[in-house]
């Protein structure tokens, strides 16, 4: 597919006005996305969780205007409160998907938005902000195009929500979730993310990630600034390929349900991002010292026990504890006694693998 496929022909309806919602999942790379072409054209392929419980839930009214002017008409709200600061990224998201959904101009909107995770908990609610909104735009174009298959909805909200933030492309579906092309994952893509479309072990089902807050404040290095930082990074050639074949590498571990291999695999995909970050130029450490007690703990507590607990890293310092569900008790306890006392204030957040983005009814 290309973008071209994105543009609709002319609508056969119209509607006057109504409300759409949805609730769109966070998602958490496991193979990770780190530099970008120009709107999210990612340099490298990735592959994702999608999580369940970390996610936003977003309502979208719209009023038809009376005479269609040449702007884009928007009010938005977060927990009832009007947010115009959100307004500059809505507004730069509307400019780059007009093309796809022509009726932007022709509505008054109001979104009305709102997470399950703490506003200010270092997780980027971007993923399922970005993900719930393209899915409520996509919920209006369907009622100009009822004829539109589910295949086709999902792709292009996976579209559209990578315009608006790359990593927002994982949310739409899960469990798994590949975006960027690459020769061995049949179907992947830059333009959105697809199911993976292997077999998946059942270790793998059920996955929790237990998400360890470690530092709730604002990065010092946005993510949009670290993915520029790859644009002239003396690595960045290997890194690029390295993702291509740990994704390949991942497949095997996926069908065989082989956890040592895979907690190697991933551990070493989150070191590596970091890595970037500490050789980017200029560089930067978005781990804390809390991170790396959590690191150690976990590695030490993994030899002395064999439970299968790993780690993962975003572009923060917030530690994504993942383990199997067979062995959540022990792990959750050794979690609370041990690792909750480098979170700020013991925060945590229990979460699992997911299914997906919902449309919520009514
Ligand atoms: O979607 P962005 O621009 O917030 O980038 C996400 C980057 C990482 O979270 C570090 C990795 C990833 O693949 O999600």
């Amino acid at each position: 597919m290309s973008e071209q496929d994105f543009i609709p022909k002319e609508y056969p309806k119209t509607v006057e006005s109504g409300k759409v919602g949805w609730e769109s999942p966070s998602n958490i790379a496991l193979i990770k996305y780190w530099g970008k072409k120009k709107h999210q054209i990612p340099e490298n392929p990735s592959i994702s969780f999608t999580l369940t419980h970390c996610k936003t839930i977003t309502s979208l009214s719209y009023i038809k205007k009376k005479k269609e002017d040449s702007e884009f008409s928007f009010e938005v709200y977060l927990d009832n409160e009007k947010k115009d600061d959100f307004k500059p990224k809505i507004n730069t998201l509307f400019k780059r998907v007009e093309i796809y959904l022509p009726f932007l101009k022709a509505y008054e909107f109001t979104i009305e938005t709102k997470n399950t995770f703490p506003h200010s908990s270092g997780i980027a609610s971007s993923a399922s902000g970005m993900s719930a909104l393209a899915l409520c735009l996509m919920s209006i174009e369907r009622l100009f195009q009822p004829e539109m298959s589910d295949g086709f909805f999902n792709k292009k909200a996976s579209f559209l929500a990578r315009l608006g933030s790359g990593s927002a492309c994982r949310s739409i579906e899960g469990d798994l979730i590949v975006w960027g092309h690459t020769d061995s994952v049949k179907g992947s893509t830059d333009l959105f993310g697809i199911k993976y479309p292997y077999k998946i072990h059942d270790n793998f089902k059920d996955y929790q990630d237990t998400i360890l807050l470690v530092d709730k404040g604002e990065k010092q290095v946005s993510s949009t600034a670290g993915h520029n930082l790859m644009l002239n990074h003396p690595f960045a050639k290997e890194r690029f390929q390295q993702a291509h074949y740990n994704i390949k590498a991942l497949k095997p571990i996926l069908e065989s349900g082989d956890l040592s291999a895979f907690i190697k695999l991933i551990e070493s995909e989150a070191l590596t991002l970091h890595a970037m970050m500490m050789s980017s130029m200029p560089y930067f450490i978005l781990m804390k010292p809390n991170t790396l007690e959590i690191l150690n703990k976990i590695w030490l507590f993994r030899q002395q026990t064999g439970l299968h607990i790993s780690f993962t890293l975003d572009a923060g310092a917030n530690v994504h504890v993942l383990y199997p569900k067979n062995q959540a008790s022990q792990i959750l306890e050794f979690i609370k006694s041990e690792l909750v006392a480098y979170c700020q204030n013991g925060h945590y957040i229990c979460d699992q693998i997911g299914y997906g983005a919902q449309l919520i009814k009514n």
